[in-house]
């Protein structure tokens, strides 16, 4: 069933975070069916291909993204302005499944991969922990949005110009029940390595390059374990993720 639509969107506040990453509000009427950890795609005039950037705050009727400039598309959709309106194609994907939100829980974010827990650690409010890894203390962000969420946070640097040197695995508390994570492939598969160890669930939202978005070009394949000869089959990041649960993501 088609749960997604296309919406013109006025932005309504733009905000530059750090010398590339942006954080832009659009007012969406979209807003009423997305969940945490969905993500949109975002029409670049003059392109081709729409850019996926997750959903990393859901209001009443607006939807806020925060993006790092990568490439041509990212860099004209930060030129936008407050008042100017983005061709916006969402909610698509799974989201998060949050289940019992009144477990302790465990968010692992690292670098851009710290957007599209937001929303779903902030369900949680004072039950989640969030563990935020970057570069250095220039790359720091969304600290006081979490926790005006009620969350508790701890911050990681990798050259400890900011909160702890080290990396965002060492800092798991002990009485965590589940993990939520998005990031770079090293930190997922360590992630996934230590849920199973521990006997936890893991959801890990996954990132690949993207054409439609919509699950019709297979242009977003990713390895999964499953029930078959070989022991896994394609899946497509854009419809059966980009959440997954992390025992099922083959890495080999
Ligand atoms: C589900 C999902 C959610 C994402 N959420 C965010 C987010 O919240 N914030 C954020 O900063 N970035 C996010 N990204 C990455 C973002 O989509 C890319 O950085 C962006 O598409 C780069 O486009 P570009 O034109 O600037 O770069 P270019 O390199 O010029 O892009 C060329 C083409 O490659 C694709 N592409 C390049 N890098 C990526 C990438 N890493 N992932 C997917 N497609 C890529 C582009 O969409 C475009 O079609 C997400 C990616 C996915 C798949
Ligand atoms: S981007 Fe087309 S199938 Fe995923």
């Amino acid at each position: 069933m088609k749960t997604y639509d296309v919406e013109s969107c006025e932005i309504l506040r733009k905000e530059q975070l750090t010398k590339d990453i942006f954080d832009v509000t659009v007012r969406s009427e979209m807003a009423k069916a997305a969940v945490p950890g969905q993500f949109a795609h975002i029409y670049v005039p003059g392109k081709t291909l729409r850019r996926p950037i997750s959903i990393c705050q859901i209001g009443e009727n607006t939807l806020r993204f925060v993006f790092q400039i990568r490439g041509d598309g990212t860099r004209l959709l930060a030129e936008s302005q407050v008042g100017d309106s983005w061709d916006i194609l969402a909610p698509l994907g799974n989201g998060f499944s949050l289940g019992d939100t009144s477990r302790k829980v465990c968010f692992v974010g690292g670098g851009i991969g710290v957007p599209p827990l937001l929303e779903a650690a902030g369900r949680f409010g004072e039950n989640a922990v969030v563990i935020t890894g970057f570069r250095n203390k220039d790359a720091v962000i969304l600290q006081e949005d979490f926790r005006r969420a009620g969350c508790s946070l701890i911050l990681t640097t990798d050259d400890g110009s900011a909160g702890e040197h080290g990396l965002v695995t060492q800092f798991l508390p002990e009485d965590c029940q589940e993990i939520f994570a998005c990031g770079p492939t090293p930190m997922l598969k360590a992630l996934k390595a230590e849920a199973e160890k521990r006997g936890i669930p893991c959801q890990i939202s996954l990132e690949e390059r993207m054409a439609c978005g919509v699950g019709a070009c297979l242009g977003c394949a990713c390895k999964l374990k499953a029930d078959t000869e070989s022991g896994w089959r394609y899946g497509h990041v854009c419809k059966d993720g980009p959440v997954f649960d992390a025992s099922i993501v083959d890495f080999t």
